[in-house]
């Protein structure tokens, strides 16, 4: 038994708000913090986190309690073990275990992670003493890494011997066996003993978000080609490798910070990038990216920006994890080095502000990026490839779960690629349709195999999910290991356990369970596991339809033939990207200049927009966010409010009243200016005068009203910015000024005549 005042030892000194998230990206919300609850599916956050109290709760499923709760109910594991999880990250030295209730699964887990624990002093202290180590610490300081970074990265080094770790493990009173499962040692072939998986290498201890040593990469530091650069930990009972990101203890925090994760392809790019102070970097550890690592960046931030270096394997392994991404809900944005450069290297030339400013200038969007790429391999002008082309970035679009955002990607495909929105739209209902249909005979498939097992348990044939496939009965194996594409070499396979061994993970709290329910397993491959699955978050958005090709209000008369409009004049504002979630887009970073210099009038139709959608939430939302992009917006406080709350809907953070009652300055008094002022006093003396009124029985006319009189302001603008060119236009210019000053007479008058209905309809 651990004693009371340990127990409360450990309560104060964990961080509540720390430890929850781990697992729930929490944002402050008054002297709480709120979020997505982790134990029950929801999409607009309803579990709350008191600091304070040291306590969290969910409104929607009902639960809550204390730190170790949390630990208990997340982690599937008991008190005591919630207790000295805790008690290990705080640094709080509890007594040796007494007897407890004894579970098997769970005492080899300890003894994994102490032997992992054990090897990594032994490897960071043969590093810092040995003779050997000379060359390793040779090459670390011409790397650039001052002992402190090696220290932080806990980086070691594995004496080139097979026996080095063995031995001293065996002194210091290690259970070989953990060591064995842990994969640091392999068994010889002849079950004589053991040897040293890791041997004369340079050692990177991975750990998991809460710090504890779960695997190693060795990196040789011979030239020869024949000897893998690389070999990484095998499989274990507590290395899942499509869940692991390297570097993600020490980036969290930073990436929470940023809403933005850096993935980068090889452990000395983390390294020396938070080393120069660019924090929210991880990679994988050689693999592509798969859907069980993007839910784990996902925790922590929703922008994922991707790093490549120009050589091919870089940019197609950018592509398989873009679509990842995109279904796991992500905004996705590359950057590509130039050629020959990857991150650690540049930094390293150039240093942090160099690289900050190429990211600023040439990172894109995915869907830019795919385009570009496909120029560069001369395949964009040629109307047969490109048409291909567009057809691989629409089977991308497909798959991002949220429809605004695949509205938002078809307006810039189609800005880019001039083929017209009607017809895009088109092709992705195809292409949806047909993901659909694969969904469910996969889930159906799924289904039967579940079924069949059951069948196989219950006559006591040893088919199940715990025991490798028997060859005879052998199902076709749902993938191969995700992550082996850059292992090469005789050690990098070698002691992975078995496809078909449990995955430790999916004892995890009932929400991983239930998210992962038709994954195949760990060794999936992430392309053909389930794709769109309802996990919390905008994928499981029930909303209405993605906006439909007949009720596009989108050029119906065809009355613009220049493809760009690039005068604004289109009714869909195709060359603003309206929502561009880039954290470094000015409008997103500081949107709201300084308020005192500026009327505050503010356009009656524009906070009727704005207090409809955060009134009626996703339905208003989705409907306004078809029909007007933020360039309509006249106020430059409305125009960042309304990007704001398209930026949360994307996020599935909530949109109301209340939500950004409770934001930072300004938006509590822009609330109470676009909600109260007007509609409430006039309410009140409408009351007084014994009226009832029915103004929001249909939102979605006011909303209509509203967008109307918001589009013919803003070609008025349009039209007087044109009149003013004009007067000062060359005689030669004059001549197209005056074509779009008449298209902003025709769409004015259109929208001056036309219906409502007509101008907005519904979708
Ligand atoms: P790189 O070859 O780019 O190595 O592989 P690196 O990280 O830049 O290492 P340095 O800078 O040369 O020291 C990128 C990542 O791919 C994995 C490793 O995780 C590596 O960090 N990898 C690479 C392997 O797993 N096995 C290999 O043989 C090579
Ligand atoms: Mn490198």
């Amino acid at each position: 038994m651990i004693p009371d005042d340990k127990k409360e030892e450990v309560r104060d000194a964990a961080d509540i708000v720390d430890v929850v998230s781990d697992h729930v990206k929490l944002r402050r919300a008054g002297s709480n913090f709120s979020g997505l609850c982790p134990f029950h599916n929801e999409k607009t956050p309803s579990f709350s986190v008191s600091p304070s109290l040291g306590i969290y709760k969910c409104f929607g499923c009902g639960e809550g309690g204390d730190v170790f709760d949390f630990v208990m109910k997340m982690d599937g594991v008991g008190f005591e073990e919630a207790v000295r999880t805790l008690a290990e990250r705080y640094h709080i030295v509890i007594p040796e275990k007494a007897e407890t209730a004894y579970d098997p699964q769970q005492f080899l887990k300890d003894g994994i992670y102490h032997a992992l624990r054990f090897a990594g002093n032994f490897f960071h202290q043969t590093l810092a003493e040995s003779d050997e180590a000379e060359t390793a610490r040779e090459y670390l300081k011409n790397r650039g890494y001052p002992w402190k970074t090696v220290r932080k990265y806990g980086i070691g080094y594995a004496p080139d011997r097979f026996d080095g770790l063995l031995k001293a493990a065996e002194s210091a009173g290690i259970n070989l066996q953990y060591l064995h499962e842990s994969g640091l040692v392999k068994a010889r072939e002849d079950e004589s003993g053991y040897f040293d998986t890791f041997r004369g290498r340079l050692m990177f201890p991975i750990f998991n978000p809460s710090g504890k040593v779960i695997a190693f990469g060795g990196r040789t530091l011979s030239k020869a080609a024949s000897i893998p650069k690389y070999i990484n930990s095998p499989q274990t009972l507590v290395y899942n490798k499509s869940e692991v990101l390297y570097g993600i203890h020490a980036a969290k925090n930073e990436i929470r910070k940023a809403a933005e994760v850096i993935l980068v392809e090889g452990y000395t790019d983390v390294i020396t990038m938070q080393q120069s102070g660019i924090g929210n970097v991880v990679s994988t550890s050689g693999t592509s990216l798969t859907a069980g690592q993007v839910r784990v960046m996902k925790r922590y931030g929703d922008v994922l920006l991707m790093i490549f270096d120009a050589d091919t394997a870089g940019v197609k392994a950018a592509v398989r994890g873009i679509s990842i991404a995109l279904q796991e809900g992500m905004a996705v944005r590359v950057l590509t080095l130039p050629e020959g450069e990857d991150p650690d290297s540049f930094v390293r030339e150039y240093g942090a502000e160099a690289f900050l400013e190429v990211r600023k200038k040439e990172t894109v969007d995915f869907l830019r990026f795919l385009v570009t790429l496909a120029r560069k391999e001369d395949r964009w002008d040629d109307p047969v490839e490109r048409r291909k082309v567009i057809n691989e970035i629409l089977e991308a679009i497909a798959v991002v779960p949220d429809e605004l955002s695949r509205a938002n990607y078809i307006q810039e495909l189609n800005s880019i690629s001039r083929i017209g929105d009607r017809a895009l739209i088109q092709e992705l209902d195809v292409i949806r349709t047909r993901l659909e249909r694969t969904r469910r005979r996969m889930d159906q498939r799924a289904s039967q195999r579940a079924g069949r097992e059951r069948e196989d348990a219950r006559r006591g044939y040893p088919g199940g999910p715990g025991a490798p496939p028997a060859s005879g009965t052998a199902r076709p194996d749902p993938g191969h290991p995700a992550g082996s594409n850059r292992e090469s070499g005789p050690d990098a396979g070698e002691g992975r356990r078995p496809e078909a061994k449990p995955d430790p993970e999916s004892r995890r709290g009932p929400g991983a369970k239930a998210a992962h329910g038709s994954n195949p397993g760990p060794g999936a491959n992430p392309e053909t596991a389930s794709p769109p699955e309802t996990h919390t978050g905008s994928a499981g958005r029930a909303g209405p339809q993605p906006p439909h090709q007949e009720s596009r209000p989108h050029d119906p008369r065809g009355l613009d033939p220049r493809p760009h409009h690039p005068r604004g004049l289109d009714p869909r504002p195709h060359d603003s990207r309206p929502y561009d979630l880039r954290p470094h887009d000015p409008r997103a970073q500081a949107p709201f200049p300084d308020p005192d210099a500026r009327s505050v009038r503010r356009p009656e139709d524009e906070k009727e927009l704005i207090r409809l959608m955060l009134t009626f939430g996703e339905r208003l939302i989705v409907f306004i966010g078809n029909h007007c992009g933020d360039v309509h917006f006249e106020d430059p406080e409305l125009r960042a409010f309304y990007v704001d709350m398209m930026q949360q809907y994307q996020k599935g953070e909530p949109v109301s009243v209340e939500a950004y009652s409770r934001r930072e300055h300004p938006y509590p008094g822009l609330v109470g200016d676009i909600v109260l002022q007007r509609h409430w006093v006039s309410e009140l003396g409408m009351r007084k005068r014994g009226v009832t009124i029915h103004r929001d029985a249909d939102p979605v006319n006011t909303a209509r009203g509203a967008l109307k009189s918001l589009k013919i302001r803003y070609l008025e603008r349009k039209r007087n910015e044109f009149l003013d060119e004009y007067a000062q236009a060359s005689d030669k210019e004059k001549k197209e000024v005056q074509q779009w000053i008449k298209k902003a007479n025709e769409e004015l008058r259109r929208h001056r005549t036309d219906s409502t209905e007509i101008l907005f309809p519904d979708l």
